[in-house]
């Protein structure tokens, strides 16, 4: 895999990382409840700092962070859907991640890629424990 791919990956996780900060924080301030609320921002602002960690990755190699988000989807507004569809957005960056790191050589990136990952596999368990307390 060469530079320029590496770069392209780095942006398709880099505009994922754009449309969790920005749902969160949005979804943050409708949640009702104080808890899921409080984790739900903490998150978002660990999603902030992926994006920090993969833009310098991009620009370190020549590239340029892309912010063409796709419209964002909120998902309904009532906090069981909200913790669902912040659970989904967990499993596709977990996703994404595990890929990225069988295809990339570059020892540097896969090192951070690792680390985002552990974060996202914690972000879901946060969120799938808010769940399961509505039960
Ligand atoms: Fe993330
Ligand atoms: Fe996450």
């Amino acid at each position: 895999m060469d530079t320029k791919e590496t770069i392209n990956l780095l942006n398709e996780a880099f505009v994922h990382e754009i449309e969790a900060t920005m749902i969160y924080v949005r979804n943050a301030f409708i949640m009702p409840q104080c808890d899921p609320s409080r984790v739900t921002e903490a998150i978002a602002v660990d999603e902030m700092r992926h994006m920090n960690w993969l833009a310098d990755l991009i620009v370190k190699r020549g590239g340029k962070p892309s912010m063409e988000h796709k419209e964002l989807d909120f998902g309904e507004d009532d906090l069981r859907s909200q913790l669902e569809h912040q659970v989904t957005h967990e499993t596709e960056a977990i996703e994404i991640y595990e890929r990225m790191i069988g295809l990339i050589e570059d020892e540097e990136v896969v090192g951070v890629l690792k680390h985002i990952l552990d974060e996202e596999k914690r972000h879901r368990k946060e969120f799938r424990m808010r769940l399961d307390r509505m039960d």
